[in-house]
């Protein structure tokens, strides 16, 4: 088994184990135009012999906060390693940017506890929760536990205020 950077004819299978877990609210749903625009976010996993095993995302916010997202394998390749290689996979290229904090929402925290992350208010994790939360329908019904690994992020980038100052202060302080 080895994890590599995804190429764009990764999309489909990327898209379609994905959807797959959407129904429920274990993944949240991606349509195939958005997978093919950010197909260089994702790492995929893949048996010897070129068979998919499973994907996941690294969204960059900027150096202050990364997120992963869309992090699942096919159910014959559960349990084998393959969602432990592409989360370290995933936390090293946060690394390679530099990035101080990744955070992520799931419903299996004991999963990523392994991973040194620990649980975090979302409230401290502006960027994400104005990228997606304010436009899901259980934003307040929400089931999912807001995890962070390395300190917090002091500034936010999205949102209805001009906030790209505070990132061009950390970037030339
Ligand atoms: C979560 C998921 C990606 C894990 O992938 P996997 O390939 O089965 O995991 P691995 O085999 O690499 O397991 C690595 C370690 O984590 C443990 N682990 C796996 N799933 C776990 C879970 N749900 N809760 C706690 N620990 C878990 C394994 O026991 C293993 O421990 P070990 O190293 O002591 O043996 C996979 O179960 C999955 O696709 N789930 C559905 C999608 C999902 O919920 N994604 C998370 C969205 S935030």
């Amino acid at each position: 088994m080895r994890v590599r950077k995804a190429k764009l004819p990764d999309a489909a299978n990327v898209h379609e184990l994905i959807n797959s877990l959407s129904g429920d609210g274990t993944l949240l749903r991606r349509s195939f135009p958005e997978v093919c625009e950010n197909i260089r976010d994702f790492t995929v996993a893949e048996s010897d012999a070129g068979i998919f095993l499973g994907c996941g995302a690294l969204h960059l916010y900027g150096p202050h906060l990364a997120e992963v997202r869309s992090i699942v394998v096919t159910p014959a390749a559960k349990g084998k390693g393959a969602g432990g290689k592409l989360l370290k996979a995933l936390l090293e290229e946060a690394e390679a940017h530099s990035v101080a904090c990744v955070c992520l929402f799931t419903r299996i925290p004991d999963f990523f506890f392994r991973y040194g992350f620990r649980q975090a208010e979302r409230t401290a994790l502006p960027d994400k929760v104005y990228k997606d939360c304010t436009k899901c329908p259980r934003l307040h019904a929400c089931d999912e536990i807001a995890m962070a690994r390395g300190p917090l992020p002091r500034v936010a980038v999205l949102g209805p205020t001009q906030m790209e100052e505070s990132l061009l202060n950390i970037l030339q302080p």
